[in-house]
């Protein structure tokens, strides 16, 4: 079994304004461990996770690879989950590179096709617009959940970017919640991206059935 990152360095006061690790985050992390073998054996260099938060993803990800087998990119809105990333980095022998900016841009350009595992635990939770555009305009905690309309505005944002980044054998792993419409991500993928995607893990967890979808190109080894 992979250990979970230490987390210990941060505080109550850091999850006032940084999502916390919870349910969501460990399904990934299973997913994630499921796939280790795998993933290890597809020897990525450039890894890229969107919306940080404590960083406890990309450490988990570091432990698997090895902490200087890849570039370990990670992006966050919110400056402070910035911050908690580099320090979780730190404290579990990872170098966490991260970037406080929306979503990939200042990356996009240079990442173009050469992203080996891409990753993003987005906000999901269906809100009204406004509540996610203001989450959005002053990033606090409330921009680690509130997704708008069917929980998707971000994430379907992202997911025009997200097949541009993906080298040719990339992977991206994304967490979806049952009233994202998962049928609906995994066909548009397919038909406007050429993205096979599939459910490799879900759970129930209180009111939220929760789902991770992995993402590969058409044409490369899909893991069953
Ligand atoms: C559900 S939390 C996931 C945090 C962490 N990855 C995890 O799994 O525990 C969503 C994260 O996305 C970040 N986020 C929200 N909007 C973003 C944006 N436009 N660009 C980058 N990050 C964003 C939030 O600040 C938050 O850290």
């Amino acid at each position: 079994m992979i250990p979970t990152p230490n987390l210990s360095h941060l505080t109550a006061k850091d999850f006032e304004r940084v999502y916390e690790p919870a349910e969501d985050t460990f399904l990934l992390l299973d997913a994630l461990e499921n796939d280790a073998e795998d993933l290890k054996s597809s020897r990525p260099l450039i890894c890229l996770e969107i919306g940080s938060g404590s960083g406890c993803v990309s450490a988990f990800i570091g432990t698997i690879l090895g902490p200087s087998s890849a570039l370990y990119l990670c992006t966050d809105i919110n400056t402070h989950a910035c911050q908690c990333t580099v320090a979780t980095g730190r404290q579990n022998k990872v170098c966490l590179e991260s970037v406080g900016t929306y979503l990939d841009r200042s990356l996009h350009t240079r990442l173009k096709h050469r992203v080996d595992l891409l990753i993003f635990n987005p906000p999901y939770v269906p809100t009204d617009s406004v509540e996610a555009e203001s989450a959005q305009s002053s990033p606090a905690i409330a921009s680690a959940w509130a997704g708008g309309i069917n929980g998707m505005e971000l994430t379907n944002t992202f997911l025009k970017l997200a097949p541009e980044l993906l080298a040719p054998q990339g992977r991206f792993y994304l967490v979806a919640v049952k009233e994202n419409n998962i049928p609906r991500i995994l066909a548009a993928m397919l038909n406007e991206h050429d993205l096979a995607g599939k459910v490799v893990l879900q759970r129930r967890a209180g009111r939220e059935h929760l789902h991770i979808l992995r993402f590969e190109k058409q044409g490369s080894q899909v893991q069953t």
